[in-house]
């Protein structure tokens, strides 16, 4: 490692790393984007989705709570409707511009219905690509299936040598990995099934870390919560998903690693600020805990603008909204009274 990319692994590192800021994952690719839009009415083409982001981005404010956006390669070169480059629109706001550079899932072979990420061919050029136009910081989800047999031995081992292989590569061009493990929410297992196999994937994962020699103080962990399955009957209640998630992350995560952002994952927004509360109210934690979430921060403000430009303030009061609740929540300061309470754009 260099000293100008430490230097520069520092710098995005400080801005992002911040009590009560978050990030913003706006890094759907074109067919899941395609999937948000259709299911409230909203034809996905480049434009739409550019006016989606650019209303999303530029909200008046959103950079007291969001400290940097995940985007999607198209959107990293695409402009704001002034013709502003979105990474350049962003530092402008004091927000970091980070990109997905995971190619998405395939199935893992000699396994059931186990997949791993792709995308590790090619990935010094485009990340050199990336970071000549603006990128500071990386994404590379991976992806567990929970049953009462899975995730196998394999696709834990696999997914924490590809993830850790992407890391190293990040650090060695200068941009900070965001690395995500995500424990799937599908299914209807327990918590206590969710925090058996959480661990283990966990653990492998910052031994493969260890194992590629990749810099903690560097990277950012954006891991899933411990959560009951979304057709779980007993659903778990924000205490018992704190405690749980805490307990793992303990035991794995060591306090080098300087901030934990969670995704939500398929959580309510609601549920997802509830449980990022309950963990800071905790207290003593060894990480700065925050949020990285995609539908918990979008799913109302989606909805509310369903492609109108007419509906383009009230959906930004709405996504502001939510990123501040997310905010104080990575404080252990929100209260479910605050939902009703309402926010203003300046
Ligand atoms: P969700 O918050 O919707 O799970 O998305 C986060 C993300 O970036 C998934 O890779």
């Amino acid at each position: 490692m260099t000293n100008t990319n430490i230097k520069e692994l520092q710098a995005t590192i400080d801005q992002i790393a911040v009590n009560g800021k978050g990030i913003l994952a706006a890094d759907e690719s074109t067919p899941t984007i395609t999937k948000r839009f259709q299911a409230v009415g909203i034809e996905s083409t480049e434009d739409t989705r550019r006016a989606y982001r650019e209303l999303l981005m530029l909200t008046p404010g959103v950079n007291q709570y969001i400290a940097g956006v995940i985007l999607f390669e198209e959107t990293l070169n695409q402009t704001t409707s002034t013709g502003k480059p979105f990474p350049k629109a962003l530092e402008d706001a004091g927000i970091v511009p980070g990109i997905k550079v995971d190619k998405g899932l395939v199935h893992l072979a000699n396994t059931t219905d186990e997949q791993i990420t792709q995308g590790l061919d090619g990935l010094p050029e485009r990340l050199a690509e990336y970071k000549s136009k603006g990128a500071r910081f990386a994404k590379w989800r991976a992806v567990y299936t929970i049953s009462n047999t899975l995730p196998s031995k394999l696709a834990i081992k696999t997914n924490a040598e590809v993830l850790a292989r992407y890391a190293a590569i990040c650090q060695e061009h200068g941009i900070v990995p965001i690395v995500e493990p995500e424990v799937l929410i599908d299914g209807d297992h327990t918590v206590e099934r969710c925090e058996e196999v959480t661990e283990p994937v966990l653990h492998a994962l910052f031994k493969a870390l260890y194992r590629h020699k990749v810099m903690l103080e560097y990277i950012i962990l954006k891991p899933s919560m411990i959560i009951s399955g979304k057709a779980c009957a007993k659903k778990s209640d924000p205490k018992t998903t704190a405690a749980a998630t805490v307990r793992v992350l303990k035991r794995t995560v060591p306090a080098a690693v300087p901030t934990i952002n969670f995704l939500s994952g398929g959580q309510s927004p609601e549920q997802a600020t509830a449980n990022l509360d309950e963990m800071n109210k905790l207290g003593n934690l060894p990480w700065n805990v925050s949020y990285s979430y995609a539908r918990a921060l979008q799913e109302t403000c989606m909805k509310i603008w369903a492609g109108k430009s007419s509906n383009i303030r009230t959906a930004q009061i709405a996504f502001l909204k939510r990123a501040k609740l997310n905010s104080l929540a990575a404080m252990g300061k929100y209260t479910e009274a605050m939902e009703k309470e309402e926010v203003t754009i300046a």
